[in-house]
């Protein structure tokens, strides 16, 4: 099975009045489908850049000289690399901006729905007048109302009958999804599948009351013209553009598609450990406190069941319990939903927490990528030695500072630019960048001391 993304030699610079800032170097990646892979490094090495560019968020100062980012077939890049290649030194922002405009219209199908993004700091993520209901509903409706139609018409299509059997399904195979599944797409009932088990699977309501609560989804009542324009979406898999032009029409489908949105809100705001949900829908952010937010920029990034989420310093902005519960719910995720995951990080303790593999960047490229345990027990390159060794432990073992300061990405050092703060380093690291050398079965590392070996 092909990657579920692949980052080929991607570069991209800024350009500034103070100079051009080269953040990313040639950066060779691929994620595999299902898997958790972190990206470490210390500040400014480029990590947010990466995942700015990959969903093609990069501000208009940015230009991509050189790459390809690879999903489904195709390079997500290519309209502002072509750009970049043809002007090369007279890149303008200004012209940027148109290219990024039609970068936006051309992304709209990705961007949100199947890749999307927890940002470094969810206060700039959540609009601050906006009930939160109506933030992570609205996620849906722009991306997918379709979802939303579906679930709709399962509830208005679903008899007591089925509910009935739907809950025998449920206890007999303990919940399993696949069956749930299978029933609902044989009885022409898709939609109901996750309302369903997503009530099977709290924890803190009685079985008797879950049942009911299950045999409650049959029987939506919906008038003749709701039903219609519901019919509609489903079918067209979004909304048609005469239901959005004719005013009277439009107001239905965002009053019946949003009211459901905030029923959907409720459950990702419950599943994802958030108490009474259905009173934290009506809140606006400032009322939450910093662990509930980060929770609730995670539940939009899920909401459109992506195939990718990329997680930009999702413990960043919070104390060190929160913290904790914070990565308690990636673990749980994943294992939940069938995407893969990014998730940038400048503390190595916390990729090794939740990662599969972990790639290490400095300087604009991915100095060493490898399963996480070969990283923390047998890391190769002599950067990431000095990341683990800057790990507190519990056994208080001295913990070593790195030495030297990280690059101004105007003027990165030549050849590997690690040789100003390598104690290895040799006269061809001075010169030459290192290539990626394959070590093991699964590890690969950019440094000449492993050249050969
Ligand atoms: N909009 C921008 N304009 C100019 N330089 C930028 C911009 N965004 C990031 N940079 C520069 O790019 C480099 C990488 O930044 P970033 O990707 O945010 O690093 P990280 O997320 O690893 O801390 C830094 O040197 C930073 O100063
Ligand atoms: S290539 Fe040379 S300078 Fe770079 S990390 Fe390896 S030994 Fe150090
Ligand atoms: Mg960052």
């Amino acid at each position: 099975m092909s990657d579920a993304l692949e980052i080929r030699d991607l570069h991209v610079r800024f350009h500034t009045r103070r100079g051009l800032y080269r953040a990313l170097n040639g950066v060779n990646l691929r994620l595999a489908r299902g898997e958790v892979l972190g990206i470490a490094g210390e500040s400014g090495c480029g990590k947010t850049t990466m995942g700015l560019g990959v969903m093609s968020l990069l501000p208009r100062n940015a230009s991509y000289p050189q790459g390809q980012v690879v999903f489904d077939n195709k390079d997500l890049v290519n309209l502002p690399r072509e750009y970049s290649e043809r002007v090369g030194d007279r890149f303008s922002p200004k012209q940027n901006e148109r290219i990024l405009r039609r970068v936006s219209k051309a992304m709209a199908p990705i961007r949100g729905r199947r890749i999307s993004m927890v940002f470094q700091e969810p206060m700039t993520s959540l609009n601050p007048v906006l009930p939160i209901g109506f933030q992570v509903g609205e996620s849906i409706y722009v991306h997918d109302p379709a979802q939303l139609a579906r679930r709709v018409l399962a509830r208005s299509k679903a008899t007591p009958e089925l509910t009935r059997e739907l809950v025998s399904l449920l206890a007999a195979t303990h919940g399993d999804e696949t069956s749930v599944r299978k029933f609902a797409a044989e009885h022409d009932l898709a939609g109901i599948e996750e309302q369903a088990l997503f009530v099977w699977s709290r924890g803190d309501i009685h079985i008797s009351r879950k049942e009911k609560a299950i045999r409650a989804l049959s029987g939506q009542p919906m008038n003749f013209v709701e039903r219609w324009i519901i019919d509609t979406v489903v079918r067209a898999r979004s909304i048609p553009w005469y239901l959005s032009r004719i005013p009277i029409l439009s107001r239905i489908v965002r009053r019946v598609l949003m009211r459901e949105g905030n029923r959907k809100a409720r459950e990702l705001l419950t599943s994802l450990g958030i108490h009474h949900a259905e009173r934290v829908v009506r809140m606006f952010p400032h009322e939450l406190s910093g662990g509930m937010r980060q929770r609730v920029v995670i539940a939009i990034a899920l909401a459109n069941n992506p195939e990718i989420v990329i997680m930009d310093e999702p413990t960043s902005a919070v104390d060190v319990t929160v913290q904790a519960q914070i990565l308690e719910l990636v673990k749980r995720i994943r294992t939940s939903v069938s995407a893969s995951f990014i998730v940038i990080s400048h503390d190595l303790a916390v990729l090794a927490e939740v990662c599969d593999r972990i790639a290490i960047m400095y300087a604009g490229r991915i100095v060493e990528v490898a399963p996480t345990d070969e990283i923390l027990h047998k890391p190769l390159h002599p950067y990431t030695q000095m990341l683990i060794s800057a790990i507190p432990t519990l056994e208080g073992k001295p913990v070593e500072g790195i030495q030297g300061d990280v690059p101004d990405m105007r003027a990165v050092p030549s050849g590997c630019a690690f040789h100003p703060r390598c104690p290895f380093a040799f006269e061809k690291c001075r010169e030459v960048i290192p290539t990626d050398l394959p070590h093991g079965s699964d590890q690969l590392v950019a440094c000449w001391l492993y050249e050969g070996k």
